[in-house]
């Protein structure tokens, strides 16, 4: 007899996206003839082609793996130094973070959840409410909850609470947590944190011995420069804190998988004994042994992203980006409705209809206009009277969105 993780048993029916996409298909299947209308908004999938200079890289590193004389086995399980090196040279240039403190991965989700590997048990963990699932659920597979109650909240959890009046940035908890899971530019909610309040944040983590764990996926929508990219720019970050950072919503690479985590090397833990053990050295043996590498044209076409040619085109993805989430929050302001983020995230946050749950607001959506949002309440009982809708489409597509939403809403 095998006995199973029970702890999976304690999950909340489906992940939030399967579950949806299950809802849209029992729709498309009941409703043949209305299926070609529906539009995509809910989860936060890119929708344009992968930018020239990263398709250019990708062949070329295809046609290096086609030829003896260039071709690649295993690669380094952090990443080719090429890709490191560059990921400092353009995105961390002056921080203070190294090379060998990076290290390259097939996705941010994994990432996220995988870094549980190296945390011991009975820390506690600090999850903002509303949140990206994966935290939450990778803590409950990892036995780090009790059951979750009929709103969804895990015991043992410690949740923030974000709302319109903490412009849906957690405020620093009056006790003390282990672990912290902050993200910002935030999905779901598309806010963002000022530099006051990362150094609240950082305070907070160096004061109480905690780790926070930073991630940045949306850092490339930031449109005011006032606001950090990276929690490295705060001060002290260097002893307290982990950040991830992924190509899949500034590259497009959704569909490629590319991602790294930055550990430096300062960050430490405590072992059983009390001694302090950095988390670098933890998670490079981690990485070691589960993982071998992204794939080598996968990191070529990475490291395209920091070219010249790469990030004129990558800024020009996320002006497109960046222009659907303004004409979203133009259409829902207009409406009436309370709207957030949308400013430096690719991610609109609205508030139901008045009477309207968010699975009201979903069901709603999907059965009158055939528009496909993301309940707010499956990000958390926070939630609750929120939905998201993702700009990530094509503008034709977002103009029709906002069409029926009017005629919907109005
Ligand atoms: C989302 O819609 O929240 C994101 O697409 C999820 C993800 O990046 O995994």
């Amino acid at each position: 007899m095998a006995a199973i993780n029970s702890n999976f048993l304690k999950l909340k029916a489906g992940y939030l996206f399967p579950e949806i996409a299950r809802r849209v298909k029992a729709y498309s299947e009941a409703n043949p003839a209305m299926a070609p209308r529906i539009i995509r908004c809910g989860i936060g999938d890119v929708t344009e082609p992968l930018p020239p200079a990263v398709v250019n890289a990708m062949h070329e590193g295809v046609e290096e793996m086609a030829n003896r004389e260039t071709f690649k086995g295993y690669g380094p399980e952090q990443g080719y130094e090429f890709l490191r090196q560059a990921i400092v040279d353009h995105q961390f240039a002056g921080l203070g973070i190294s090379a060998d403190e990076i290290f390259v991965s097939d996705g941010s989700k994994c990432d996220t959840g995988n870094i549980l590997d190296i945390f011991g048990k009975g820390n506690v963990i600090a999850i903002t409410d509303p949140v990206y699932p994966v935290y939450v659920d990778t803590n409950v597979m990892a036995g780090n909850t009790g059951a979750a109650d009929d709103k969804g909240a895990y015991a043992g959890l410690l949740y923030l609470p974000c709302n319109a009046e903490n412009g849906f940035v957690a405020a620093v908890p009056e006790t003390k947590a282990d672990l912290i899971y902050l993200c910002f530019p935030n999905n779901p909610t598309g806010a963002v944190a000022t530099r006051a309040q990362l150094e609240a944040w950082v305070r907070y983590a160096r004061e109480t011995d905690a780790i926070i764990l930073f991630d940045a996926a949306y850092e490339a929508f930031i449109q005011d420069p006032a606001i950090p990219h990276s929690i490295f720019e705060i001060e002290g970050a260097r002893d307290c804190a982990i950040e991830f950072r992924s190509f899949s919503k500034n590259g497009g690479f959704t569909g490629v998988r590319c991602a790294y985590v930055v550990i430096p090397k300062t960050v430490t833990g405590q072992a059983e004994d009390g001694s302090r053990v950095p988390l670098h050295q933890l998670w490079s043996r981690r990485h070691s042994t589960k993982f071998n590498g992204a794939s080598y044209p996968v990191q070529k076409a990475a490291a395209a992203v920091f070219s010249e040619q790469g990030k004129q085109e990558v800024a020009a993805l996320i002006g497109h980006y960046m222009g659907n989430a303004t004409l979203l929050r133009e259409a829902c302001t207009e409406l009436g409705l309370p709207v957030f983020g949308g400013e430096n995230a690719p991610y609109v946050w609205v508030g139901c209809p008045a009477g309207l749950s968010s699975w009201d607001m979903f069901d709603k959506m999907l059965n009158e206009a055939q528009v496909v949002i993301t309940p707010g309440s499956g990000f958390g009982s926070a939630g609750e009277g929120y939905f998201r809708i993702s700009a990530f489409n094509s503008r034709e597509n977002v103009r029709e969105v906002c069409r029926r939403l009017k005629a919907l809403v109005a």
